[in-house]
């Protein structure tokens, strides 16, 4: 009989978990293993029946590659160690689901998640005995131990191509464009994507700064004899009285981040007169195809993943650095977040563009 493994993703989708799965089938199957997709993160092992799916590689064949999303489908709310049960109260299901685990009778279990989901499928694996190997995703690009988690690189091309779609309609009508972009707690995206989409001003969670920084930036565009002028903003910049733009969901009663970019919009008409534009780009950044850069890395990832588990070697994320695939313990990959460094080389390619990054 084959071994088997298996494999879910959880935490916030993103471009390339299509990719990653099918890779892992398709090495897996290659090795001779069997592959069992569980469905909707560890949800799928609190249901019953359990919610998985036996993977062949006719499963993963022709689209998957190209598409958006997870076809195993994914979670980022329902922490099991504090469930919301339907009566309001919260109790600890993780029992539940390494009892489940057990029972599919697999050697190992990959999970494709970010920093939150790791933490957690970290923990679950200790307590229970998992054998556990992590694959980092995440378009914020957090994880400390990486230098590219899957979907970031698509995240960045999305919202390079929305700077490029900007440019134009605010030339033609002499306005300044405001694009709000995601990234919870760091400024990758807002960085990166402000560079390649030639903005005039980024502004990051990890980097202070004024309105009378930006009011300025913006005058000096304008006297430059530009009639137009680009900003991003990440969406964790707090306003400059200090709190966080933001909005409780009514579903899961967690605050959001949104909103920076409509305040920015009026207090820049305020302080410059300019006629001011916002976008807030959203959820279009994890979904759709995956870049070029993501397939590669998510197809990297997937194998060495699957390697790690054929060979027996748990507690290990699968991290890229330095232009190949290596790994390192789990537990010292999520310790580091990792956000913006003031000091960081892009931080210092955009302030050698003139763009206005705020004060430090
Ligand atoms: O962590 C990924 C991310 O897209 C963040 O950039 C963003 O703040 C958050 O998830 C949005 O979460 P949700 O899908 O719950 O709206």
């Amino acid at each position: 009989m084959a071994k088997k493994l298996a494999i879910l993703t959880s935490g916030g989708d993103c471009a390339g978990l299509n990719a990653v799965l099918r890779a892992a089938v398709i090495h897996a199957h290659h090795l001779g293993w069997e592959v069992i997709g569980i469905r909707h993160g560890t949800g799928g092992l609190l249901t019953t029946p359990l919610d998985y799916m036996v993977l062949t590689p006719q499963d993963v064949e022709g689209p998957i590659l190209r598409q958006g999303g997870t076809f195993l489908g994914t979670t980022n709310h329902g922490n099991p160690f504090a469930y919301p049960m339907p009566d309001g109260t919260k109790i600890d299901r993780t029992g539940e689901i390494i009892a489940a685990f057990r029972s599919l009778g697999v050697e190992g279990l990959i999970g494709v998640g970010g920093d939150g989901s790791h933490k957690i499928l970290h923990r679950i694996a200790t307590q229970g005995g998992i054998p556990y190997v992590a694959i980092p995703k995440t378009i914020d690009n957090d994880v400390g131990a990486t230098e590219n988690a899957i979907g970031f690189a698509t995240a960045v091309d999305v919202a390079t191509e929305a700077l490029d779609r900007l440019q134009p309609t605010a030339a033609s009508h002499d306005r300044v464009m405001i694009l709000e972009v995601m990234g919870r707690d760091a400024g990758h995206i807002a960085l990166t994507s402000g560079i390649a989409g030639g903005a005039d001003i980024i502004l990051l969670p990890e980097i202070p700064y004024t309105l009378a920084g930006v009011a300025q930036k913006i005058k000096d565009v304008k006297k430059s004899g530009r009639n137009f002028s680009l900003v991003v903003v990440a969406e964790a910049v707090k306003k400059e009285t200090g709190e966080h733009a933001s909005i409780i969901d009514s579903t899961t009663g967690r605050e959001r981040y949104g909103g920076i970019g409509h305040y920015l919009a009026e207090m820049i008409t305020q302080h410059t007169g300019a006629e001011t534009r916002f976008m807030v780009l959203g959820h279009v950044q994890r979904g759709g195809q995956p870049g070029a850069q993501d397939r590669v890395l998510a197809t990297a990832f997937g194998v060495h993943a699957v390697d790690l588990v054929v060979a027996g070697v748990f507690d290990r994320m699968v991290v890229w650095r330095n232009r190949a695939v290596v790994d390192v313990p789990v537990l010292e990959a999520i310790e580091h977040y990792r956000c913006v460094d003031p000091s960081d080389a892009l931080v210092h390619t955009a302030r050698g563009m003139g763009i206005y990054l705020g004060n430090v």
